[in-house]
């Protein structure tokens, strides 16, 4: 079987991580539409293109079923995306429903793209899930664009961090959703400013509970994590860039018990 995963760059790669380490019998594509990045600050109309285009890709390339692995792409494009093809189309969400149901009361702060944080899609969730409104959100753009640079921490980083977060009582918080995938590779530098005993929820480990169990598959040791990466289109062959993917996986797979 092969599973593809797409995203506008970077942040798909904590999703797959996710599927990597549980070492299944299957191949994997992942799509980075790095013609496109940054999706957050664009239209629905130009997102619903982009992934259309991307899923067509992938499926012609042999895929068998595809993880949206960007809450962007499927705030603004999944709708179209599972009428357009008949393959399985997975998505991803903020985590908001566990955030809540992990604090006790507690607010919650949920970090994504302004695209998805304005989408009806999140505001039907949070009418359904948080009828008390302890969410508040909060968009962090600049997130994604030093991901793409791949500038993790550092002082920019923590100023722009700073500065977004100072608004916030933090003391009050019992949970911070990363509700956009390139933000798993900043749980370092947000650690550094939360108040010690903050979780941070993502989306990861959920969605691909969902694709293995939808898909029938088990955690193994058999698979090799074979995956072929693409840029827009392009198959990524340059040693260099396969390096920097595999540097990637290595800070994700490092990250993502913190
Ligand atoms: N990684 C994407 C997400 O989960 C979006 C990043 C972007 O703005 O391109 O929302």
């Amino acid at each position: 079987m092969r599973i593809a995963f797409f995203d506008s760059g970077i942040g798909g790669l904590s999703v797959l991580e996710e599927a990597l380490s549980r070492r299944p019998e299957v191949e994997f594509l992942y799509y980075a539409d790095t013609d496109h990045v940054p999706y957050g600050q664009k239209s629905r109309a130009a997102l619903i293109d982009y992934a259309g285009s991307a899923v067509s890709f992938l499926l012609a390339a042999g895929a068998d079923a595809v993880v949206v692995a960007c809450n962007t792409a499927t705030a603004a494009a999944i709708d179209f995306l599972r009428e357009q093809f008949s393959a399985p189309i997975f998505g991803m969400e903020p985590a908001v429903k566990p955030a809540l149901a992990e604090t006790a009361g507690r607010r919650v702060l949920v970090l994504a793209t302004p695209l998805t944080l304005r989408e009806q899609k999140l505001h039907h969730l949070l009418d359904a899930v948080d009828p008390a409104h302890c969410a508040d959100l909060l968009p962090l753009p600049g997130l994604v664009a030093f991901a793409e640079r791949r500038e993790f921490d550092g002082p920019a980083v923590q100023d722009y961090l700073q500065q977004a977060l100072a608004p916030f009582t933090l003391a009050n918080y019992g949970a911070v959703v990363l509700g956009c995938t390139h933000f798993n590779y900043f749980k370092d530098s947000l650690a550094a400013l939360l108040p010690a005993g903050i979780q941070f929820v993502d989306g990861c480990r959920g969605t691909i509970n969902h694709v293995f169990h939808t898909l029938g598959l088990s955690a193994g040791d058999a698979g090799v994590g074979t995956v072929h990466y693409f840029q827009s289109g392009r198959a990524v062959t340059d040693p260099v860039q396969l390096d920097d993917y595999h540097i990637l996986l290595a800070r994700l797979s490092w990250l993502r018990h913190l």
